[in-house]
This record gives C-alpha cells, sequence and structure tokens, in this order.
C-alpha cells in the first residue's frame, strides 16, 4: 500500500498500531487500512468500543481540569496518542494558560502530528520514548525545560498502563515517576479491564497480539495496586462515567460497558 504523505518512514504499514486504531475508533484520519480492518473486527466482539474510547476522552477532560483547579500546572502525559479534540494542554491551557505540558508516546505518528500542533506552544512539547524507560524521560530536554520537579507534577497516565505487560513492571514504571515528583503531586490513570464482558473481551484481547502494542486488562484490585502508597481521590477506583460526572445522566449511561476503570490519586 502507498505510504500517507502523514506516516513516518519507519512506520509499518502492514502492521496495526494500537495508536492509529484508537484515532479510529475516535473519527480521526491518521490511521491506514490495516488499522481500519482490525478496528471493525475487534468492534464485531465489542462494538462498544469506540464509545469506551470517548468515554475515557470525556474523563480525561474531567480529571485535567480537576487538577487544575487543585492547582496543579504542569503536567507529564505519557502514552498521550495521535492528536484529537481536547488535548491534555488545550484542556489545561484554557483553564491556566501558564499550564505547561510534556507529551511522551512511542509512536512515530502521534509524536509527528504532536509536533506539527505544538509548534507555536512554547509551554507544550513532545517526547518520542518508551514511557516503561523512566529514567530516559526524566532525563529528556523537554521535561528539563518545562517540568519542574520542585513543584507538584499530574503525572497522567490514560489508556497506556494496559499495555505494559506485568503488574510488577506496570507497578515498578508508576512508582519510578511518582517518586521523581513532590508531595502535592497527582497520578491519573484509565485502564481497560475485561471483568464486565467475559468472552467478547477475551476475543478483543486476542486481537490485540497482532498489534505493536499487545492488550492486557486488569481488575479492580489489581489497577488499584498502582496506587500503592498514594491517597485516592474520592470516589476511588471507579468505572470511566462514575468519576466526578458532569452530570447524573453520564453515571447511568451504562457504567459497566465503560469497560475501564478510572483514578486520580496523589502524593502525600
Ligand atoms: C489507547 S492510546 C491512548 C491515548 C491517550 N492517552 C488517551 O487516553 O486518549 C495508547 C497510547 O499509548 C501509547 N503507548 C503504548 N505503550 C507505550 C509505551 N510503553 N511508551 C509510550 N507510549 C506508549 C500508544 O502508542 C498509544 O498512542
Amino acid at each position: 500500500m502507498e505510504r500517507p504523505t502523514w506516516a513516518p518512514g519507519e512506520v509499518d504499514l502492514e502492521r496495526p498500531s494500537a495508536a492509529r486504531v484508537y484515532d479510529y475508533y475516535l473519527g480521526g484520519y491518521h490511521n491506514l487500512a490495516v488499522d481500519r480492518e482490525f478496528a471493525e473486527q475487534a468492534m464485531l466482539a465489542m462494538p462498544e468500543l469506540p464509545l469506551i474510547m470517548r468515554t475515557n476522552r470525556a474523563f480525561l477532560r474531567r480529571s485535567v481540569r480537576h487538577l487544575v483547579s487543585r492547582g496543579i500546572r504542569q503536567f507529564l502525559d505519557l502514552g498521550s496518542g495521535i492528536p484529537t479534540v481536547g488535548n491534555v494542554h488545550e484542556i489545561a491551557q484554557g483553564a491556566a494558560p501558564e499550564a505547561r505540558v510534556v507529551y511522551v508516546d512511542k509512536d512515530p505518528v502521534a509524536v509527528a502530528h504532536s509536533q506539527v500542533m505544538l509548534e507555536a506552544n512554547d509551554n507544550a512539547a513532545v517526547l518520542l520514548a518508551d514511557m516503561r524507560d523512566v529514567e530516559s524521560v526524566l532525563a529528556s530536554a523537554p521535561v528539563a525545560q518545562l517540568i519542574d520537579t520542585d513543584e507538584p507534577v499530574g503525572v497522567l497516565m490514560f489508556a497506556v498502563l494496559h499495555f505494559v505487560d506485568s503488574d510488577e513492571l506496570a507497578r515498578a514504571t508508576v512508582r519510578a515517576y511518582m517518586d521523581a515528583v513532590p508531595s502535592g503531586s497527582y497520578l491519573v490513570v484509565s485502564h481497560g479491564t475485561h471483568e464486565y464482558v467475559g468472552e467478547r473481551g477475551k476475543q478483543v484481547e486476542r486481537l490485540y497480539t497482532r498489534t505493536d502494542n499487545p492488550f492486557f486488562p486488569r481488575n479492580q484490585a489489581q489497577v488499584s495496586r498502582l496506587a500503592e502508597g498514594l491517597e485516592l481521590v474520592e470516589p476511588g477506583v471507579v468505572h470511566l462515567p462514575s468519576w466526578h460526572p458532569d452530570s447524573p445522566e453520564e453515571v447511568e449511561d451504562h457504567p459497566e460497558r465503560s469497560s475501564t476503570y478510572a483514578m486520580v490519586a496523589r502524593k502525600p
């Protein structure tokens, strides 16, 4: 297949990418035929996937606003994805213009598009990196320029930890970031679960082994343990729509079907 102008040379055109499949679920244009076919196949097992992704973006919006209201002015967005409507810097700087954001993703399409989006923004930057390599991320130029580790930081991990294959590594990764930031910093996580969808979820899980990012859903107890040593913000570890909904209708909108846990925790 012909390489689209927006796809950097290192992109494998024959292999679905979790970042581009997610872009397709959200109605974006930075995806390839191989991603769209993959997404349609996954939607045969779980037709609610696009709804889940939109619900995840709504949690991103609410939780970033919440952190700004608690005084957070700098954000590290790990596994930030291909830019879409309502990116973290737009939400944070919309509420506090001085807010600073570093985006980190290992997907070249996500990073290339973030670079274009951020060209005129001195308070936001993007880094191409594997977020599990915490030392490199923290030592990088964008983090050095934009994140002051003497001040509280919002460490954002939306829909990314379920691509880390072991509980131990997921916990160690979270801990390493939270160890590097001061008291009063926050961790925000959204994390896929198959507790409510059983075999349908297993089918999707099997499909994702074909992508560059196999999927490792976790249950509520496993997700809670990711925040060990931190103070959970009320209402704790809940399904996406139940975390500080903008309206009661949101909660009734199939809480189980979000198939994703949400949590915000503060470093004491
Ligand atoms: C499902 S998307 C979520 C995007 C965004 N955080 C959101 O919730 O809307 C997951 C993103 O995480 C990225 N990702 C997965 N594993 C990663 C890793 N180890 N390091 C950096 N990025 C990673 C993927 O490339 C993809 O862009």
